[in-house]
């Protein structure tokens, strides 16, 4: 039997990550973060002093790069990340690196070949159109600009970092505008998806719509 496989995509600061890891929980399948893997690649060319605008490099780096994602953590090359995938510098070039087509071919093939391995939710932007895009299972999570910028403001303010609330809100729309025009596997809500606006619901309302809808689905 085909394992189940629960798509969550939208744009950034959604509340993709909080929710898909609580309805992991509730339903107790494996979670994916297919963000975090965009990330780690990011943090490894930054890391390595890397300019991402040499696209051949970043290339380069991704192809000798292991990335997996066990136990709700991400692996770089056998080690687990945190914290340092999650900073502004990564965020403000992961957009750029996620746009490049020989990494995203790269990463669909780690991401197919982990979701396979059991029931899964996995988050990101191209769950239900290209990675899984049989799935019945698809969701696709949004919530205005600001409402994003100030939830992902919040969250890095209890991170201990110190920043503003308008940059925030002007690098996610920056990220918005490059994930939906980018040419290969843009964000776009699958046409068979069911859209879920989180502006104005708590996680707590959205993890029990979701997970009500993937049972009446999967009745
Ligand atoms: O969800 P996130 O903010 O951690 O994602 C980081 C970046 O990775 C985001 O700007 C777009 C890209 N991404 C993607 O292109 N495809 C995915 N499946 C997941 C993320």
């Amino acid at each position: 039997m085909e394992n189940l496989v629960i798509a969550i995509d939208g744009p950034a600061g959604a509340g993709k990550s909080t929710i898909s890891k609580l309805i992991a929980k509730n339903l107790g399948i494996n979670y994916i973060d297919t963000g975090a893997m965009y990330r780690a690649i990011t943090y490894k060319c930054l890391e390595a002093g890397i300019d991402i605008a040499d696209i051949q490099s970043v290339i380069d780096i991704c192809q000798s790069t292991d990335v997996d994602f066990v136990d709700n953590c991400i692996y770089l090359d056998g080690t687990c990340l945190n914290d340092e995938i999650r900073s502004l510098e990564v965020s403000s070039n992961v957009s750029n690196v996620a746009k490049i087509p020989q990494v995203r071919e790269f990463l669909l093939q780690k991401q197919r070949e982990i979701g396979k391995r059991s029931d899964v939710i996995l988050d990101g932007r191209d769950v239900g159109t290209h990675i899984f895009p049989d799935t019945r299972y698809k969701f696709f999570l949004n919530a205005s600009a600001e409402e994003r910028g100030r939830r992902r403001y919040q969250e890095l303010i209890d991170k201990g970092q110190d920043l503003v609330l308008a940059d925030i809100v002007e690098d996610i729309k920056k990220r918005d505008y490059i994930d939906s025009t980018r040419e290969v596997a843009p964000l776009v809500k699958a046409d068979d998806a069911i859209e879920v606006d989180s502006t104005s619901m708590s996680i707590q309302e959205v993890v029990k719509y979701i997970t009500d809808m993937v049972r009446r689905i999967g009745e």
